[in-house]
């Protein structure tokens, strides 16, 4: 796995602040069926067992990663990376680098759900040592099935 950082040393990465909420709502709409619209973003934000991690080129986020911690397991809300900025690592960078302050939360493993359809989410999932553990069909809105996933920490 590339080490973003070192490659692109004027990235960088950090937790979810207000200002940047907008961009992440942004994003939302232009990457998902059914997106998190702005209300239900603010409101994980503001939730105590929700992280954003967000990496920023300058002031642009570049990519995120959203999970919300639920006893031994931390869920994904979402991780998106920005269409000009894909093929960086950049969501192999921030799924892996999130694993430590979900572990310090209490969380034992990451859980979440992918569209079938899903190829490229479910090839970086696979280099980074996420299992397939079931098929729930259907699942998403539009009546998608979903892989359901999940990476145990180490
Ligand atoms: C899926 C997504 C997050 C991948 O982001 P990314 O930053 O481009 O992924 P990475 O650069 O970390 O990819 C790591 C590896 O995964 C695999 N991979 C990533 N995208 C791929 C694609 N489109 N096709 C095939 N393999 C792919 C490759 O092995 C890649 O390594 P390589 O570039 O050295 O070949 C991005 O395409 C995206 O934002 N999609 C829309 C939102 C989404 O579906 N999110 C996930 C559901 S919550």
């Amino acid at each position: 796995m590339k080490n973003v950082l070192r490659h692109y040393p004027r990235y960088s990465v950090q937790f979810l602040y207000p200002w940047d909420i907008r961009q992440i709502v942004r994003l939302e709409r232009k990457v998902f069926l059914e997106p998190m619209l702005l209300a239900p973003v603010v409101r994980k934000y503001l939730s105590p067992r929700t992280r954003f991690l967000v990496v920023k080129d300058g002031p642009l986020v570049i990519a995120y990663f959203g999970y919300e911690v639920l006893g031994a397991y931390a869920h994904v809300l979402a991780n998106v990376t920005h269409p000009s900025y894909r093929r960086q690592g950049l969501a192999q960078f921030v799924l892996t680098h999130a694993e430590p302050s979900a572990a310090k939360m209490g969380a034992k493993a990451f859980i979440g759900e992918v569209r079938l359809s899903n190829h490229p989410q479910l090839e970086v999932l696979k280099t980074i040592g996420w299992t397939k553990v079931g098929v729930i069909n259907p699942f998403f809105g539009n009546g998608e099935g979903a892989h359901i996933v999940m990476k145990v920490f180490q």
